[in-house]
């Protein structure tokens, strides 16, 4: 009997024409541009993968970030979450994302240095932040003025440049807790801070956020740790809503911080980062501990859902939130309990165990605990996807210079499938319908 080897390739047989073709699997997966063989003819444009939200299409080969949902582990360049939010740092942890290394103590010390030099903004910027109304959520406002830092730096747009890339980095990294930190001043009416080059990152923007009358700002060690640490955790999660939005954006060859603005865009959503503000409304609105069997009800009948609840990818305990916990209790030491834990502890509780979400795997994420601390530490709502945005920087980043040095990429362009009108003649204005009968006769949308 002869036995033959087993090949690394699928075959599809087009059952419309009879015809059979050999697709060939490299890293589990298949190039889906090999089903374009398939016709039935020798105009047909040939077979399409259709996969609304890309649930089960790779955009690209990456190096940065691995996750595997099903076993709750989320590793950067290889190391841990766990092991990073341990020992190291949010600007190691930057460097280990953008050049793929952990550094060593001479390269970290400049790195360091070369952000904490770029966190000032031009004086503009504040002439162009006051234009905001008093009342602008500060994530709009970083959105607009990320991507106005590519008016200030045109040299930004020399992509190809490995010494302009560098430099775009440093400046993004440096003055995205000076923006973040200048908007939420904004809608207080305060004045702005200056950086202060002798504090941590972490506790720059503290002082950036809450320095008053002091002439030096001492930031809590322990809150200025914490901040560190969730600002390590949400550094990159790999091709999520808005690092798919900077490489598509970025694809077109613009700017980084165009497309980090449009990054930064996508996570203002409530579905991304935009969840973890989202928390903490459900838990007013849950308001006592009483009201949370009465809510998950809600949340089963389809009502709404369970915010911070839930992840496309993780089909566990999102280990980011686990630590997160952690985390939780080590503030309110300093800070006194959020009186709202409670309530997030008695839905996790009731949700852990009931078969609605076991079943549909939906399991605390990053978001269900994070609102809580940044409330602790008195960082108003609105604030807090602007929080998970500082983070995600050098994330937005490495994926930006990853997909610009990947000659495999092309500019972002998904194809569609047409479902809309077959040609048909313009209709001269006294023939077009005037009621909502004729609108639906004549096919017409609504919005
Ligand atoms: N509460 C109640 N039901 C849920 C939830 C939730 N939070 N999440 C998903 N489901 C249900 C959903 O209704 C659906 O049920 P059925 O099969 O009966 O229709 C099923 O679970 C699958 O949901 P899906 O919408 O198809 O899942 P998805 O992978 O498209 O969405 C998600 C992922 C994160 C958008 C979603 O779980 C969600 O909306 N969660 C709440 C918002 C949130 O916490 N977002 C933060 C995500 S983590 C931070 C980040 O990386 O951005």
């Amino acid at each position: 009997m002869t036995v033959t080897a087993p090949r690394n390739s699928l075959t599809i047989v087009d059952n419309r024409t009879g015809k059979s073709y050999e697709v060939p699997i490299e890293y589990g997966s298949i190039n889906t541009m090999e089903l374009r063989k398939a016709k039935v003819s020798e105009e047909d444009f040939g077979l399409l993968g259709y996969d609304p939200g890309y649930l089960n299409t790779a955009s690209c080969k990456s190096r940065i970030t691995y996750i595997d949902g099903d076993k709750g582990i989320l590793r950067y360049r290889g190391y841990p979450i766990e092991q990073l939010a341990e020992k190291s740092t949010f600007l190691e942890t930057a460097y280990l994302l953008i050049k793929g290394e952990l550094p060593d103590k001479e390269r970290l010390a400049v790195w360091t240095y070369n952000i904490r030099h770029n966190t000032m903004t031009h004086a503009n910027m504040t002439k162009f932040m006051d234009g905001f109304r008093y009342d602008a959520h500060p994530m709009g406002i970083l959105v607009g003025t990320i991507g106005a830092l590519s008016t200030f730096y045109p040299d930004a747009k020399d992509i190809s440049n490995e010494e302009s890339r560098k430099l775009q980095v440093r400046r993004m990294i440096g003055k995205i807790p000076t923006l973040a930190a200048m908007s939420f001043r904004h809608s207080m009416g305060f004045p702005y801070v200056l950086p202060d080059d002798d504090l941590s990152y972490s506790g720059n923007f503290l002082s950036m956020m809450f320095k008053m009358t002091e002439l030096h700002y001492k930031p809590n060690p322990v809150l200025e740790k914490a901040l560190d640490v969730l600002f390590i955790l949400h550094a990159d999660h790999e091709q999520n809503c808005s690092a798919s939005a900077v490489r598509a954006v970025g694809s077109s060859g613009v700017d980084p911080f165009s497309a980090i603005a449009a990054g930064c865009a996508a996570l203002y959503g409530p579905l991304h980062g935009g969840a973890n503000e989202a928390v903490i409304q459900m838990l007013i609105k849950i308001g006592s501990l009483d009201k949370v069997p009465e809510f998950i009800k809600s949340v089963k009948a389809g009502e709404g859902r369970l915010m911070g609840f839930g992840h496309r990818v993780y089909k566990n305990y999102d280990p980011r939130a686990k630590i997160i916990k952690d985390i939780a209790f080590q503030v309110f030491e300093e800070t006194g309990r959020n009186p709202m834990l409670d309530i997030a502890l008695e839905l996790e509780r009731i949700a852990l165990e009931d078969d609605y979400f076991v079943s549909r795997k939906l399991y605390p994420n990053v978001d269900f605990y994070s609102g809580l601390i940044y409330q602790a530490m008195g960082f108003p709502l609105d604030m807090f996807p602007v929080l998970f945005a500082i983070g995600r920087v050098p994330g937005w980043l490495s994926q930006w210079i990853e997909q610009v040095k990947d000659g495999e990429q092309k500019i972002s362009r998904p194809r569609q499938i047409y479902l809309g009108q077959e040609k048909r003649d313009y209709i001269p204005m006294e023939q077009r319908p005037k009621n909502r009968l004729d609108e639906e006769k004549f096919g017409i949308c609504r919005l």
